[in-house]
């Protein structure tokens, strides 16, 4: 049965499009792609229809991972229709759960912090790397890569 996930932050231009990219990559190299629905939202709307962050784009690249997502808004409906809903941290959980309270009962989704499926690292949230510097963009890959692994290893535990 296919499985659907949302991967959610506050702009949709750097840490989700990352998180859906390398999970992306993942199921492209485990040839599980026809499993899955996977996307990224925000819980804000600025940059709705533009590109993953330049920055972003170019660490993900350089670990072979295309970010081809368009930023979008997440909505009410998006509780309904994903089974797994992702968020990159605290302020995204908090708003993703406030939403789901607005749907009520037809809120389905599980929403669950991207870094608790984290092993390699301590850390409970993927930091914002809009305001900084090109190693916040490879931090934010080296948690999502890890993280990515351990989720769908939790999905799909043979593959
Ligand atoms: P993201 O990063 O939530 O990882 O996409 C941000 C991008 C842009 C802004 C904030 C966070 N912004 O305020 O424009």
């Amino acid at each position: 049965m296919t499985k659907s996930l949302l991967f959610v932050c506050l702009g949709n231009i750097c840490r989700s499009p990352a998180a859906e990219g390398v999970f992306l990559h993942l199921l492209d190299q485990r040839g599980l792609n026809d499993q899955f629905i996977v996307d990224s939202a925000g819980t804000g709307g600025w940059h709705v229809g533009n590109p993953a962050d330049r920055r972003m784009q170019a660490a993900a690249n350089k670990r072979g991972i295309q970010l081809p997502s368009r930023a979008r808004q997440i909505s009410l409906d998006d509780l309904r229709t994903f089974d797994l809903v992702l968020t990159m941290d605290d302020a995204n959980l908090a708003a993703v759960r406030s939403l789901a309270d607005e749907a009520g009962s037809q809120a389905t989704a599980t929403i669950q912090p991207m870094l608790s499926f984290s092993t390699a690292f301590s850390e409970t949230e993927v930091p914002d790397p809009y305001y900084g510097g090109e190693a916040g963009f490879e931090h934010v890959l080296d948690l999502l890569e890890d993280a990515c692994s351990n989720l769908l290893d939790d999905i799909c535990p043979s593959s």
